[in-house]
């Protein structure tokens, strides 16, 4: 059987405890890449789009990786619409979050931003200003969110684009959550 903490409330918790918890969390979060691969592989069911979710994030990874990307920056593009999985009405932020501790900030604010800004490509068919985004206008990751949509995500619905499979980004993913997570932002 697994050692347990001998405290019933946190406040009584002795350094012993805590590191049970902490050898606990450190195996938790070595999985992370092993969940991260299932969510986006249960990407891959039916869609209002002519690929699945899980072909438009390798479609967008696969562009970034051909337009000379950086190893962090195409994971990101593979990542992006994760938070679909968990969090449908704010999958830019969820992602984000789960991106956070691994990637750069800019990275990050790209990921957070990118539903807003794609935005530009569909909001006003629902009535709906596309120009939401230039709120941001001054910000300084404004111009690379505004690539992101424009070369990558909303380019990446097409069926006949040359896509590489999962097996090609799976290493990629892995290093990404290998690294020494930065602390909380
Ligand atoms: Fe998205
Ligand atoms: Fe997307």
């Amino acid at each position: 059987m697994n050692r347990k903490v001998a405290f019933t409330a946190m406040d009584q918790g002795t350094r012993e405890d805590y590191e049970l918890v902490a050898a606990h969390d450190a195996k938790n979060a070595a999985g992370l890449a092993d969940r991260v691969l299932v969510w986006l592989r249960s990407m891959d069911g039916d869609s209002p789009y002519r690929i699945s979710r899980l072909d438009h994030a390798l479609q967008t990874a696969t562009r970034a990786e051909r337009d000379g990307a950086d190893d962090q920056t195409v994971a990101c593009a593979l990542l992006h619409d994760i938070g679909e999985v968990i969090s449908p009405r704010n999958h830019s932020q969820a992602a984000a979050a789960v991106l956070a501790p691994y990637v750069s900030e800019k990275n990050h604010w790209i990921v957070r931003h990118h539903g807003l800004f794609q935005g530009y490509y569909y909001l006003h068919h629902y009535g709906g200003d596309r120009n939401a985004r230039e709120r941001y206008r001054d910000h300084e990751h404004y111009e690379a969110c505004v690539e992101f949509c424009a070369r990558w995500d909303q380019a990446s619905f097409d069926p006949a684009y040359k896509t590489h499979p999962l097996e090609h980004f799976e290493l990629l993913v892995r290093e990404l959550f290998a690294r020494e997570p930065r602390p909380f932002l």
